[in-house]
């Protein structure tokens, strides 16, 4: 098994970090256009290896793409990130630019690998990586749903004090402030509805705490997080790799579900070793299927931007 990670900043060394230390692979490559910033921060990850015992070699790559030859997944990071008061959506500009690129070559050499974007604003990017690549749909996903809904775990777990591992919950719809869908309605722990611990009212501030996350930590940080994130991602790859067919919140193309078409939006999908296997259909309330829609729309005028 082989992994690239494009982009070796925050958020793609990070996901590295974890893919090794979790063996999902005998190599992974990282590459950044930054001169020697991959190379470094591998040989750096490569010496935690006699410490934490892992077997997995990192390899750094300064814009070489013949050295990710062969890649069963491939995951997108490069791109700005947002700075304090920014939305993903000021991204789309630049960002637009390097994911185009970036998966032209990464396809060059590794024509079957599965893609899995993260780089802002991510839904209309994951969009764009389908429309310049025309890549098998079930081989792109786009992560953000699986951030968002540990996000949301989190804040359950914390209003309730117990642990974020008993909680399940889902955030769908598209990865952005307004337009993600954090389903308090469905979220258990251990299977007992959250709405039996929490009020209404608490439940609420939960999901508004989830849906501006990302915010509050590039106001606390200055720049956008990436512990969740990276572990995020690797976790998508894990249920890849390693064919667990976990179901995660993904961004992925719409042809007739929940009501959308041609848009990558996050729902609940199958991660095996084909990539999406199968969507699940939840059956929404009808102000679940009113936000979704409303998502939608934003989704689709950001789209419209990329003039495709
Ligand atoms: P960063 O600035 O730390 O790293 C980005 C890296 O991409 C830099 O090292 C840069 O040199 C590299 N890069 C730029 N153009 C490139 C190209 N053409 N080829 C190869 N490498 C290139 O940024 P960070 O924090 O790692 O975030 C990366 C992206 O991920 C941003 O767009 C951010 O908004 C997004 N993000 C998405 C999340 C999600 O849930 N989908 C969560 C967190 C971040």
């Amino acid at each position: 098994m082989k992994i690239t990670v494009v982009g070796a900043g925050a958020v793609g060394a990070t996901t590295a970090d974890n893919i090794i230390r979790r063996e999902l692979a005998e190599e992974v490559v990282l590459l950044d256009i930054k001169e020697g910033v991959s190379e470094g921060k591998s040989l750096d990850m490569y010496q935690t290896a006699a410490l934490l015992g892992f077997n997995t070699k990192p390899i750094g790559s300064t814009n070489d793409y013949e050295k990710t030859k062969g890649s069963d997944v491939v995951v997108i990071t490069s791109g700005l990130p947002r700075k304090p008061g920014m939305t993903r959506e000021e991204l789309i500009g630049i960002n637009a630019g390097i994911v185009k690129g970036v998966t032209e070559n990464l396809l060059k050499y590794s024509p079957k690998a599965i893609v899995i974007v993260v780089s802002n604003p991510m839904d209309t990017m994951t969009y764009l990586a389908l429309k310049e690549s025309g890549i098998p749909k079930k081989r792109l996903i786009g992560m953000g749903g699986a951030l968002d809904s540990a996000r949301f775990k989190t804040y359950l777990a914390m209003a309730m004090d117990v642990s974020p591992l008993d909680i399940h919950g889902m955030v769908i719809g598209g990865h952005g402030d307004t337009t993600m869908i954090p389903l308090t309605r469905l979220a258990t722990y251990n299977g007992i509805p959250v709405s039996r611990f929490l009020s209404a009212d608490q439940l609420e501030k939960v999901a508004a705490d989830t849906m501006v996350g990302g915010a509050t930590l590039t106001k606390l940080i200055g720049t956008s997080a990436w512990y969740a994130p990276g572990a995020a991602t690797m976790m998508l790859v894990e249920s890849i790799v390693r064919n667990q067919k976990r179901i995660v919140p993904c961004s992925v193309y719409l042809n007739g579900e929940y009501g959308q078409k041609d848009i990558c939006m996050g729902v609940p999908v199958v991660l095996g070793r084909n990539g999406w296997e199968k969507i699940i259909n939840l059956r929404l309330s009808d102000a679940e299927k009113a936000a979704f829609e409303k998502s939608a729309e934003a989704v689709r005028s950001m789209n419209a931007a990329l003039n495709l």
